[in-house]
C-alpha cells in the first residue's frame, strides 16, 4: 500500500526524531502533541536537528526548507482523518497508548495502519485498545531515530497477514533494515541487551571484578564499541531497571532479576549520564582503576606453565622479547609463576601443583592486546601486582579475574552469546536477524552469531558448561541449538 501521508502523535525524543525520518523520505507528517507548547519544543527539536544537519554540510538549506514543509502541526487528532498510517510516539504507560489508540480508531480511516513505537509494553495489549486490532503493529525506531537504522517490526496475534511486511518494506523506504519479529517483551535488541547488561552489574555488585576491568573485558575483549556499565549510565538506569522488570514479568529467570544495585542506584537517584551520575560521574570525576596503573616493576624471572599450545608459545616469546628470563621449572627461583590459563580450567589445581600457589597467578590472552590476570584463592596480593607489571611490559591491558569460569571476558560474553542462541533455538528470530537487529539497534560492530564464530563455538560450549556446573544456575546451561553446532561443525553424526 502507499503512504504518503503519516501522523506522528508525540513529539518527544523519539517522535520528533521518527518525524524527521518521515519527512526526509518525502512522505507528509501530520504531527499531534498533547497541547501548543509541547508541540512548540517537539518542533523545535526537530529543527535543530535539521539545523544540526545543514552545518554538517549532510543537507542543503533548500532541502531543509522542503523537509519542513511536509510537516504540518495539527491542533488536535481530527488532522489525521486523511493519513495512511499513524504513529504513537507518547510515554510508556499503557493507559495514555489505549486513550491514543481509541482517538485514533475515532479519526483514521479503516485502512490506515496504526503503529506503536513502545519499547517494552507488548503491542497486543496496545492494539487490543483498538476496535480494529488487525491494523495495529509495532514498529521500533531506536534512539537517535534519524541514526540508527534498525526498526523493529512487530505483528501480534491479531495482524492482518502481509501487514508486517508491509510495514517492513516502508521501513526500507525510510532508509531502515527492518527486523520482522512476534511479540515478545524486548523484541530482539532489547532482550538480549538488557540480561547482558544487568549481567555485568552483578559482576560489580559481587567483586568478582572492578568498574573499569569490566568496561575494558567488553571493549577490548569482545570488540564492543563501549562496556555494558557505561552504556547502562547513556541509556539510563531507570529506564534499563524498567525493561528489565517488563523482561523478567514476561520470562522469569535469574538473567533478568534486576541486580540489588541496579535499583539501589536508581532509588538514590544515580539514573546515568542525564543526571550526572550513574555508575561512572559525569564529567569524570576519578581516574581510572587501570590495574597496569598498580603495577610495581616488572619481573626479571617468571616460571610459566602450562599444556603447551599457541598462547603459551606467544606468551614465551613476547617475554623473551621483553627480556623476561622464562623458566619452566617451578624448583628454580623466580619473581612470578605464570600459569597459561583457558577460561573452561581451573588455575588452583596447577597453582598448587607448582608448590608455590602464592606467588602464582592464571593469565589469559583473551583477544589481542588484553590479558586477564586470574587471581586464584591462594595468590598473594604482590604475585597479582607482579603480574600487573609483566603484562604492561609484553604491551597487554590487564584486566583482573578471579579463577571462576569464563574469566571476566566470558563470564560477560558466554551467557549473552548463550541468549541469543535461545532466543532462535525458541524460533523467535533468525540468527542473521538478531545480528541485523544488534548490530544496528545496539551499535555492535559484530552481530551475536558472528562472534560466536569468533570465539569458537566449542570454546563458548566449554566455557558454558563450565559455569553451568560452577554456579548451578540454568541461564547458564548451554543451549541445545549450540552442542547441535558443535557436533554438525565437528562433521560427527548426529
Ligand atoms: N527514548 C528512547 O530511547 C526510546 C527508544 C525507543 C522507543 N522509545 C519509546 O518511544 C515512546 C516515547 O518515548 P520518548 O523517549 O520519546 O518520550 P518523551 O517523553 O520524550 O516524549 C513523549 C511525548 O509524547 C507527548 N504526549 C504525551 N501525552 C500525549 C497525548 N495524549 N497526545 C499527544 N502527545 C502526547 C509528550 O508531550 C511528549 O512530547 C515510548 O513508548 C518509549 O518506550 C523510546
Amino acid at each position: 500500500m502507499e503512504i504518503r501521508e503519516v501522523a506522528v502523535v508525540g513529539l518527544g525524543t523519539m517522535g520528533a526524531g521518527i518525524a524527521e525520518v518521515f519527512a526526509r523520505s518525502g512522505i507528509g507528517v501530520v504531527a499531534i502533541e498533547v497541547d501548543q507548547d509541547a508541540l512548540t519544543r517537539g518542533l523545535g527539536i526537530l529543527d535543530a536537528s535539521l539545523a544540526r544537519a545543514v552545518s554538517r554540510g549532510r543537507l542543503s538549506q533548500a532541502e531543509q526548507d522542503e523537509i519542513r514543509g511536509r510537516i504540518r502541526p495539527a491542533p488536535g487528532f481530527s488532522a489525521a482523518a486523511g493519513v495512511d498510517l499513524a504513529i504513537e510516539v507518547v510515554p510508556e504507560r499503557i493507559e495514555i497508548k489505549r486513550q491514543i489508540f481509541a482517538e485514533l480508531d475515532r479519526v483514521c480511516s479503516p485502512d490506515a495502519i496504526l503503529a506503536t513505537n513502545t519499547s517494552s509494553l507488548s503491542v497486543t495489549s496496545v492494539a487490543a485498545a483498538s476496535q480494529h486490532p488487525h491494523r495495529v503493529v509495532g514498529m521500533h525506531f531506536f534512539n537517535p531515530a534519524p541514526v540508527m537504522r534498525l526498526v523493529e517490526v512487530v505483528s501480534t496475534v491479531l495482524t492482518a497477514d502481509g501487514l508486517a511486511a508491509a510495514v517492513a518494506d516502508l521501513a526500507r523506504r525510510l532508509g531502515k533494515t527492518p527486523v520482522q519479529v512476534g511479540d515478545r517483551a524486548g523484541f530482539v535488541a532489547n532482550a538480549l541487551l538488557l540480561p547482558y547488561l544487568n549481567h555485568a552489574v552483578t559482576l560489580l555488585e559481587t567483586g568478582y571484578a572492578t568498574r573499569d576491568d569490566i568496561d575494558a573485558a567488553a571493549t577490548a575483549g569482545i570488540g564492543l564499541p563501549m562496556g555494558p556499565l557505561a552504556l547502562l549510565d547513556l541509556i539510563g538506569l531507570d529506564t534499563s531497571l524498567s525493561i528489565l522488570e517488563v523482561l523478567h514479568g514476561e520470562f522469569g529467570g535469574s538473567r533478568y532479576v534486576p541486580a540489588p544495585l541496579l535499583r539501589r542506584l536508581v532509588a538514590a537517584g544515580r539514573t546515568g549520564r542525564k543526571s550526572g551520575q550513574g555508575i561512572y560521574q559525569y564529567p569524570a570525576a576519578d581516574t581510572p582503576q587501570d590495574g597496569n596503573a598498580l603495577a610495581e616493576p616488572g619481573p626479571s624471572t617468571v616460571t610459566l606453565i602450562g599444556p603447551g599450545g599457541a598462547q603459551e608459545a606467544e606468551l614465551a616469546s613476547a617475554a623473551a622479547a621483553a627480556g623476561v628470563n622464562i623458566t619452566r621449572n617451578p624448583a628454580h627461583p623466580s619473581d612470578l609463576v605464570v600459569i597459561a590459563a583457558t577460561p573452561d580450567q581451573r588455575v588452583l589445581p596447577a597453582a598448587i601443583e607448582t608448590g608455590r600457589a602464592a606467588d602464582a597467578v592464571g593469565l589469559h590472552v583473551a583477544a589481542p592486546g588484553l590479558a586477564e590476570i586470574v587471581t586464584t584463592r591462594a595468590s598473594s596480593a604482590a604475585s597479582v601486582a607482579t603480574a600487573g607489571a609483566l603484562a604492561a611490559g609484553l604491551g597487554l591491558r590487564a584486566v583482573g579475574a578471579p579463577d571462576r569460569p569464563g574469566f571476566l571476558v566470558g563470564a560477560l560474553l558466554y551467557p549473552h552469546l548463550a541468549d541469543a542462541i535461545r532466543m532462535v533455538q525458541d524460533g523467535y528470530a533468525a540468527a542473521a536477524d538478531v545480528d541485523t537487529a544488534m548490530m544496528l539497534g545496539c551499535g555492535y560492530p559484530q552481530g551475536p552469531f558472528q562472534l560466536l564464530d569468533k570465539a569458537g563455538a566449542q570454546a563458548v560450549l566449554d566455557g558454558l558448561r563450565a559455569m553451568h556446573a560452577a554456579y548451578g544456575d540454568p541461564a547458564f546451561a548451554p543451549p541445545p541449538l549450540l552442542a547441535e553446532q558443535v557436533t554438525v561443525a565437528a562433521g560427527l553424526p548426529g
